[in-house]
């Protein structure tokens, strides 16, 4: 679907590391060419015709995301750098002025990086607890949740679609306990919202982070959205320019109300420009459509795989359009360098989730993630590599 789209694909490459960056059409090349070829200035800083044409099309952008997730209101919404800068900020800016020692905070050994390294920061600085609720089958169950939940409950921390395995959490379940124990409810969409609707107002997600470089969009810009009553109490991590409404010498400062609080400096403007043209594209598809098809590329593959026995699929039932393998006594970093001597490009080793190996068992994989202009061509040729894959190590060696 839609690949006469994208530039990059006119090069001879089949692209399966969506998970880790999509490619970006034409029109998100173009808006951001268009804001720097035809109309840069900064946003909120000038009286002349283009800079109030930035600080249009900058706020528009803001109003696409509000629709894309379904919140209140713009001011609910705060561009970051990407998703580990919004998650960073909710745990400093936020969590660190909210939660007390010995409160819980649970996570799994599932989540990325930056939905661990900031919690275990935040352990060592104020003497919160991080626990992990423990996986079935490496994935989160309602049960397994509500057993982990203790009067000192405050956090839940999860993502909606994990990176390494792709299964999709229970948050309609999840956030209903959450709002029902007064529990905060933390969401990583960096996986999910480029794929799957992510509704804020009814899975009650009090705060969702993600990146627009994994839907379509430009790289270094996300987004941090918080429901209103707790982002007004977020503090700023990062304070300077266009932040504050006053200050004097003598330590009297005064900060703008949200958004703007929370956005200190000049923007990624090219960056919110390009997101906003990469929302308009996903909008024009449909994220069903997207959801769909991406699940359809997963059971086309994994029917295919099945007559491969050394092909070892460690995620076979999981919701998500990623598929972890290996191939049977094949380092998954050789995989992935023979793969791409065929021009297949697909991610291996840890995926940032370095404490899942605790519950996987396995170390390393290489991970095929799907998107909306992947075809059934593109996976034949995997299949047919993978197939042959005898010859692995006079390639890689
Ligand atoms: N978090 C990205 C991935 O999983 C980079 O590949």
């Amino acid at each position: 679907m839609y690949r006469e789209d994208f530039p990059i694909l006119n090069n001879d490459l089949i692209y399966f590391d969506n998970g880790a960056t999509t490619l970006k059409p034409q029109k998100v090349i173009d808006a951001v060419v268009d804001y720097y070829s035809n109309y840069t200035a900064n946003a909120h800083r000038g009286d002349y015709d283009n800079s109030l044409k930035v600080d249009m099309k900058y706020e528009e952008v803001r109003t696409k995301v509000k629709n894309l997730i379904n919140c209140d209101s713009e001011k609910e919404i705060i561009f970051t750098s990407g998703t580990t800068d919004s998650l960073n900020r909710i745990v400093f800016g936020y969590m660190k002025h909210y939660l007390h020692a010995g409160d819980e905070v649970l996570i799994t050994k599932a989540e990325h990086a930056s939905n661990v390294l900031p919690w275990l920061e935040l352990e060592k600085e104020i003497g919160i607890k991080v626990k992990y609720i423990p996986l079935e089958n490496h994935l989160v169950t309602i049960e397994n949740v509500k057993n982990s939940i203790t009067e000192k409950t405050k956090v839940i921390s999860l993502a909606h679609i994990t990176n390494v395995l792709g299964d999709v959490r229970p948050v309609l379940e999840i956030g209903k306990l959450c709002r029902d124990r007064h529990i905060l409810f933390v969401v990583d969409g960096a996986q999910s919202v480029p794929h799957i609707k992510v509704d804020v107002k009814q899975l009650n997600i009090d705060f969702l982070a993600f990146s627009a470089h994994k839907m379509l969009g430009p790289t270094g810009v996300g987004v941090l959205y918080g429901r209103y009553e707790l982002l007004e109490q977020l503090q700023p991590t990062i304070v300077g320019g266009g932040m504050n409404s006053s200050f004097t010498s003598t330590g009297e400062v005064e900060y703008k109300s949200l958004p703007s609080r929370l956005e200190a400096g000049t923007p990624n403007i090219a960056g919110v420009i390009g997101m906003g043209a990469a929302i308009d594209y996903l909008m024009s598809i449909g994220i069903d459509t997207i959801t769909e098809y991406e699940r359809h590329l997963k059971h086309y593959f994994l029917e295919k795989v099945k007559d491969i026995p050394k092909v070892i699929v460690y995620n076979q039932d999981v919701e998500g359009g990623l598929i972890a393998f290996n191939i049977d006594g094949v380092f998954s970093q050789d995989t992935a360098v023979y793969l791409n001597h065929y021009h297949i490009c697909v991610r291996a080793g840890n995926h940032c989730a370095k404490i899942l190996k605790e519950d996987l068992l396995v170390k390393n994989t290489c991970r095929i993630s799907f998107y909306f202009y992947n075809t059934e061509e593109e996976i034949d040729k995997l299949i047919e590599v993978l197939r042959n894959s005898e010859d692995i190590f006079k390639i890689v060696l």
